[in-house]
């Protein structure tokens, strides 16, 4: 093709960056596909909100549907469940590959979305739906498929471990950080997605489907956040020689009446300081994996933050552009058998 035409949905903490490099390293990345990629447009809701000085006004518009309708590359940024879906299902059923960062679609709407995908034979990649900045969708979806993940355990959320990190280090409460944390543009637009586990549960959902090759939806997951831990838990954590983190844990069982199957929650835990997840500060992030042939396997980066995460949309979308040049798609998820999921005992 002369060119791909890329459509942005959204402009806010993340779609801002991708839209920058897109038309700041447009020659780079044209060269890495083989084919120009074209900013076709970015649909947002308010035309008149104050942007980044690299956001030209005659990109925006509000006709996200026509904006879809034209594009070889469809990027969804904005968030949440309604109009994302529709969106992103208008823009398979046109053939237009898909990159999204939206876990929290992902984890309620997965299949839905991996059917439409595979149905038109196209493309949709999320690496930035999980730990920010971290590959560790690609390593778990694509490099761990010939091997059998037994264990999935880290830090997901950038926004949680910031906070936790704050209140330990500077003696601050919970909500004063919460606020930091937006300021930053690592929260959520609803930031109790973050303080209430239910964002790093999205995630954990992801990563347990592609890790055991089965459905883990949100609502499969034990979820507890950290709006019940105080300055003064923080504190007396400390002086036992912890740090509170909130964690996500994804495991297979070989054991008992219902295995094999799946087990996946998200919860704070007393982390001891000597152990790797402890040094994990600020909005950073870690996962390990443990795999029977691989063994363990660690991953540490950027977890959240509009500049950190637009690189893994951008791998992405290179990925995806690729595809289109040469011809064919990535990896089919419809086919995926289903390991029992053990589900969520009531909060
Ligand atoms: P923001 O809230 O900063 O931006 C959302 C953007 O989407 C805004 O430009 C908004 O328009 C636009 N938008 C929202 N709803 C609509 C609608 N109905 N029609 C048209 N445009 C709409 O979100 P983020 O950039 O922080 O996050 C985007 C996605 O990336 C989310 O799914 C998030 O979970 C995910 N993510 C975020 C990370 C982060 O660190 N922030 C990291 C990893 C993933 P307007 O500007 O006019 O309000
Ligand atoms: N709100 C999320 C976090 C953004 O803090 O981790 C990255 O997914």
């Amino acid at each position: 093709p002369d060119s791909l035409r890329v459509a942005l949905l959204g402009c806010g903490v993340v779609g801002t960056q991708v839209a920058r490099i897109l038309t700041t390293d447009a020659d780079d990345l044209a060269a890495r596909v083989g084919a120009p990629l074209q900013l076709a447009g970015i649909a947002v809701r308010n035309l008149e909100a104050e942007r980044d000085a690299s956001i030209d006004p005659a990109w925006l518009t509000t006709d996200a549907e026509a904006l879809v309708d034209g594009a070889d590359v469809v990027v969804e940024l904005m968030g949440g469940i309604e109009p994302a879906r529709t969106l992103i299902l208008r823009a398979l059923a046109k053939g237009a590959a898909v990159v999204t960062a939206n876990k929290a679609l992902l984890a309620q709407h997965g299949p839905t979305l991996f059917e439409a995908a595979d149905a038109a034979g196209a493309d949709l990649y999320f690496e930035a739906a999980v730990a920010g900045a971290i590959p560790i969708v690609r390593p778990v979806r694509e490099s761990l498929a010939g091997d059998r993940v037994r264990r999935v355990l880290g830090i997901v959320n950038g926004t949680t471990n910031y906070v936790l990190d704050r209140m330990a280090t500077e003696g601050l409460d919970l909500d004063q950080v919460v606020k930091e944390a937006q300021a930053l543009g690592y929260a959520e637009a609803d930031p109790t997605a973050d303080v209430e586990g239910y964002d790093a549960a999205a995630k954990a959902a992801i990563l347990a489907s592609l890790a055991f090759h089965t459905r883990v939806s949100l609502d499969d997951v034990d979820r507890e956040g950290i709006t019940g831990i105080s300055a003064e838990d923080v504190d007396w954590a400390r002086r036992q020689g912890y740090v509170i983190k909130l964690l996500a844990v994804a495991e297979r069982y070989d054991d008992g009446p219902d295995a094999p199957g799946v087990q996946v929650r998200v919860h704070p835990a007393l982390v001891p300081e000597a152990h790797p997840l402890a040094g994990v500060r600020g909005a950073f992030n870690a996962v390990f994996v443990e795999a029977e042939a691989a063994g363990e396997l660690m991953f540490y980066g950027r977890g959240a933050g509009g500049v950190p995460t637009a690189s893994a949309v951008l791998g992405d979308v290179v990925s995806v552009a690729r595809h289109r040049v040469l011809g064919g798609k990535g990896p089919v998820e419809s086919s995926y058998a289903a390991l029992p999921v053990l589900p969520a005992t009531a909060a």
